[in-house]
């Protein structure tokens, strides 16, 4: 990270605490690693993505409906789902400094370096022998590896490692009074389970016919080893996914249909492009046989935001094997081929996964920017959000101009009026200037401000964020402008 791309970043994650965005969840006993609670203005903010999501996915779609499963589920799902034996990340510790790694990750920020520096055949040299400890499940070599590096390590040139070891991701608890091996359960990794497990329930009582989706937005939880980059890595974040279930043989068709409309919904937001790229995965998951992440240009270089992956009927089968139920769809539609029905099989799954707090992220420092404002007389600036205004905290502010002479009456029952439709805030203290920077520093669309001649003529002025332009309108026009601008 160059020192300005640092420095931005780390002026987000204190703008993000300073205006109730972002705060280190149980600040007050110094915090907990990889945790973070959401403030006034975050969960606002948090909230407006979950709904641009669903409407987009469940609204939009005619053939996708929306779940909300439990978080716990019973222990046999994560065997059968293969996360109890392969939901592992490869460990390994520094005995000089007593830290913890994530083997790959530090060869993977050695291979950053390298393109950083422009050494683009080492990067891809390390990056093949790295892929292919991976896929072989070679953990000496890796371990081999980091030492030829001799990397990420406090004391250059130390090679103090210990072996490398495989660490299951998640977290286990008990249920019950009677702590038992086998009453462990766990926080799940990621919600698609619960959706696979009710996928033949939704299809009946939703008379849902193939192709067809099941959307879903919770928690997932994971002991990351190391945790990175503010909300980026956590140990307890939120997914958004869906699982769309489609016939055998069309999957490729309907991965590329969905990994296409996923970026679509991206860029819909008025981001970039050049912010998102796409990445294809060459090491697959275990249940996958396609995979594409979308990526997004962060201060700190591009990262996964999404997954788009084709993972056949490898959940599905596995669920019917360990649960000894039917997960057969029965369809049909007849085949042209045959003029016979379809008929029953397990459907092939393409889903579609994004990290809520990734999104949340990537939208806060889409819109951060420090302004520069200064003309030939004064040196001034302001911090605003350049938030899609449909994901913005706040849609408007109401100001009295003044605390008297009727004006705070006035702006209450313009705000009275305009709260039935949109978040709005109602702000009386200091001067005019400081209440509209406070608005644009938490991404405020629209300030309105109520004067003595809104009490002649039932006018205001409505002053634009991104313009900082004013204009007089009256009072009746406010829905709808803001509604025009705010609107899904
Ligand atoms: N069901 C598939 C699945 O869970 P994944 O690639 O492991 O796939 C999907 O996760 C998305 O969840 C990622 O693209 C990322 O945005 C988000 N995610 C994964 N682990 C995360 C973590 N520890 N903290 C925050 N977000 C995470």
């Amino acid at each position: 990270m160059s020192k300005a791309t640092d420095e931005l970043f780390k002026n987000v994650i204190s703008h993000a605490k300073e205006y109730g965005f972002v705060f280190q969840s149980s600040e007050i006993y110094d915090g907990l690693s990889a945790v973070y609670d959401y403030g006034q203005n975050g969960s606002e903010l948090k909230n407006n993505i979950k709904t641009y999501w669903w409407k987009a996915m469940v609204q939009m779609h005619e053939n996708i409906v929306g779940i909300d499963a439990a978080i716990f589920m019973h222990p046999t799902t994560w065997k059968a789902s293969g996360h109890v034996d392969g939901f592992s990340d490869p460990m390994i510790d520094n005995k000089d400094s007593k830290k913890r790694y994530r083997a790959d990750q530090l060869l993977e920020d050695r291979i950053a370096k390298y393109e950083n520096e422009g050494k683009t055949d080492k990067a891809a040299a390390l990056q093949t022998a790295m892929d292919d400890a991976l896929k072989a499940e070679d953990l000496s070599r890796l371990k081999e590896l980091i030492i030829e590096q001799e990397i990420a390590c406090p004391v250059s040139g130390t090679r103090n490692w210990t072996d490398v070891r495989q660490f299951n991701l998640m977290f286990s608890t008990q249920v019950g009074a009677i702590a038992d091996e086998s009453d462990t359960i766990y926080l799940r990794p990621e919600t698609a389970q619960g959706i696979f497990v009710n996928y033949l329930n939704v299809q009946k009582s939703g008379r849902m016919k193939i192709p067809f989706g099941i959307a879903q937005i919770g928690k997932a939880f994971r002991n990351e080893v190391i945790a990175r980059q503010f909300i980026i890595r956590m140990r307890e974040f939120e997914q958004m996914e869906m699982q769309f279930f489609v016939r055998p043989g069309t999957q490729k068709e309907w991965f590329n249909q969905w990994k296409e409309a996923r970026l679509k919904w991206h860029l819909a937001l008025g981001t970039a492009p050049e912010k998102y790229r796409y990445h294809e995965h060459t090491k697959l998951a275990h249940y996958a046989d396609a995979a594409y992440d979308i990526e997004y240009n962060f201060p700190f270089g591009f990262k996964e935001v999404e997954g788009i992956h084709s993972r056949t009927d490898f959940d599905l089968s596995q669920h019917q094997q360990y649960s000894g139920k039917k997960m057969q769809y029965f369809d049909p539609e007849v085949d042209p081929e045959t003029g016979k029905p379809f008929g029953n099989y397990i459907p092939y799954v393409i889903e579609t996964s994004i990290g809520l707090d990734r999104m949340f992220l990537l939208t806060l420092i889409n819109a951060y920017e420090e302004e520069d404002l200064s003309t030939d007389e004064k040196q001034d600036s302001r911090t605003v959000l350049r938030l899609p205004p449909v994901l913005a905290p706040v849609k408007a502010a109401i100001f009295p101009l003044t605390k008297k002479d009727g004006l705070p009456e006035k702006a209450r029952e313009i705000m009275d009026k305009l709260k039935l439709d949109f978040n709005v805030q109602y702000e009386e203290k200091d001067a005019i200037g400081k209440r509209y920077r406070r608005q644009d520093a938490i991404g405020t669309p629209f300030c309105i401000t109520v004067d003595h001649q809104t009490l002649e003529d039932n006018t205001v002025t409505i002053r634009y964020r991104d313009t900082m332009q004013q204009e007089r309108v009256a009072t009746d026009q406010l829905e709808k402008i803001i509604g025009d601008m705010v609107s899904w």
